[in-house]
């Protein structure tokens, strides 16, 4: 059974360094964090990369699509998928890794995503949890690599979400902690799933949510929310 820690990075530490880059995994860890979450897509020429947004711009100032875009030709700030890997086996950390394809290629950047985890993930660490908003993600990862754990990724919970979760062998639901109610908590939990909530970054919404039953906060500010829950 996957173990999921109390508080996982998002985006590394997004409150502190610039999101989804090692710097952002690195800051992460000095601030306590033993997890992070990020954001993988493909580029042009079918690379697994960390980029949230379909835009290089915001994060990187280039404005240009990351479809559209080459591995060679990215800015140098953006890691590839292996590079992180690289970098949670030299800072022991686990992750959440949220397939966040660009539109139309959804089963194929799950695809590329898990053979990537299947070749390159260290025996030494925790295995990953595979999370996406996007049901057909799941669902080619299921059938390419059901041994990775997957979380449906849902902001609202609306009574559909058990049997989207099931239909993807879901063990989690991670959701928008500033709609969870009390109520649908309950349910995901009396259910036997796993639940986490994104994004945090106040300690008594933490507290409120954990005594919700809520399992992960996934939070921009791991030193925060760790300081919070104790
Ligand atoms: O995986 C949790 C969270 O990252 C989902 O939303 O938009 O920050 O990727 P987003
Ligand atoms: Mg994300």
């Amino acid at each position: 059974m996957l173990q999921l820690p109390k508080v996982i990075g998002h985006r590394g530490a997004a409150a502190y360094a610039p999101e989804n880059t090692l710097e952002s995994f690195r800051e992460a860890r000095r601030r306590g964090a033993t997890w992070v979450e990020t954001d993988v897509k493909l580029t042009a020429d079918g690379v697994p990369i960390l980029m949230h947004d379909a835009s290089l711009k915001r994060t990187t100032g280039v404005d240009r699509l990351v479809s559209r875009t080459k591995a060679a030709d990215l800015p140098k700030e953006v890691p590839t998928f292996e590079a992180a890997i690289d970098c949670f086996r030299e800072l022991g950390l686990g992750c959440n890794v949220e397939i966040k394809p660009c539109e139309g290629r959804e089963e194929e950047t799950a695809r590329v995503a898990v053979e990537t985890l299947r070749r390159c993930w260290p025996g030494t660490l925790p295995a990953p949890l595979l999370s996406s908003f996007k049901d057909a993600s799941l669902r080619a990862a299921h059938v390419a690599a059901p041994e990775f754990a997957r979380a449906l990724l849902i902001d609202t919970l609306a009574d559909d979400w058990r049997p989207r979760a099931e239909a993807v062998a879901a063990v989690g639901i991670n959701t928008n902690g500033k709609k969870l109610t009390a109520p649908r908590a309950v349910e995901v939990l009396k259910a036997g799933y796993l639940l986490s909530v994104y994004t945090i970054d106040d300690g008594d919404v933490a507290k409120a949510l954990v005594g919700m039953g809520v399992q992960c906060v996934i939070t921009d500010a791991p030193d925060t929310i760790l300081a919070a829950l104790g």
